[in-house]
């Protein structure tokens, strides 16, 4: 296929506690815009969740609020300067039921949508997009990928470059 956007330049991030990884969805959180959609892709307890609770306090989300994982209910709605709709793909392992879920709504629209395994939604999400890609290294420390696919997200990480590397340590 000739019709992906090009991904790229990646800036990895160095998180040592879940405090920085936080600190980054919460630069994020200040930059992004309506229609905008965070991929978040990395295994169980790789730290998805608290970057999304980072980026929801960089939207002025109530700090009183409860970010957790909508494994179940699928979609979280959070009202900050912008609506954030955090969703959650996990259980989600059929065309079919991906397909039922209505995601459109939160897409392209009013909103930021912050998608945890988002490479279950694939076949319905989205080409262009910032993924955010987390691996655990150690017990306290994660690397923090983030991959723009598309103009639009490119430049909207070129925007957060020096606010990531004052909150973390950017590597490339
Ligand atoms: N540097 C770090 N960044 C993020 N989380 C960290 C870090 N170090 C330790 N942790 C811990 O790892 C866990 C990450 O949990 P979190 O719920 O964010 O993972 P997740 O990727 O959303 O998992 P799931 O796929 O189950 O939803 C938390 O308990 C957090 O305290
Ligand atoms: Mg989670």
């Amino acid at each position: 296929m000739i019709d992906l956007p090009p991904e790229g330049p990646t800036a990895v991030c160095i998180s040592a506690s879940p405090e920085e990884t936080r600190a980054l969805g919460e630069v994020m959180g200040r930059h992004v815009g309506a229609g905008d959609l965070i991929a978040l892709i990395g295994e169980l307890g790789s730290g998805k969740t608290v970057f999304v609770a980072g980026l929801a306090a960089g939207l002025g989300v109530d700090p009183t609020a409860h970010v957790s994982s909508p494994t179940f209910t699928i979609m979280h709605r959070y009202l900050g300067r912008l609506p954030l709709y955090h969703i959650d793909l996990y259980r989600i392992e059929t065309p079919e039921a991906l397909a039922t879920l209505g995601l459109e709504e939160y897409l392209e629209g009013d909103g930021v949508a912050a998608i945890e395994w988002a490479e279950h939604g694939v076949r319905m999400l989205p080409k262009e997009r910032l993924t955010v890609r987390l691996r655990q290294t150690g017990l306290e420390t994660r690397t923090v990928e983030l991959v723009p696919a598309g103009d639009r997200y490119r430049t909207l990480l070129r925007r957060m470059t020096s606010d990531l590397a004052a909150a973390t340590r950017l590597l490339a």
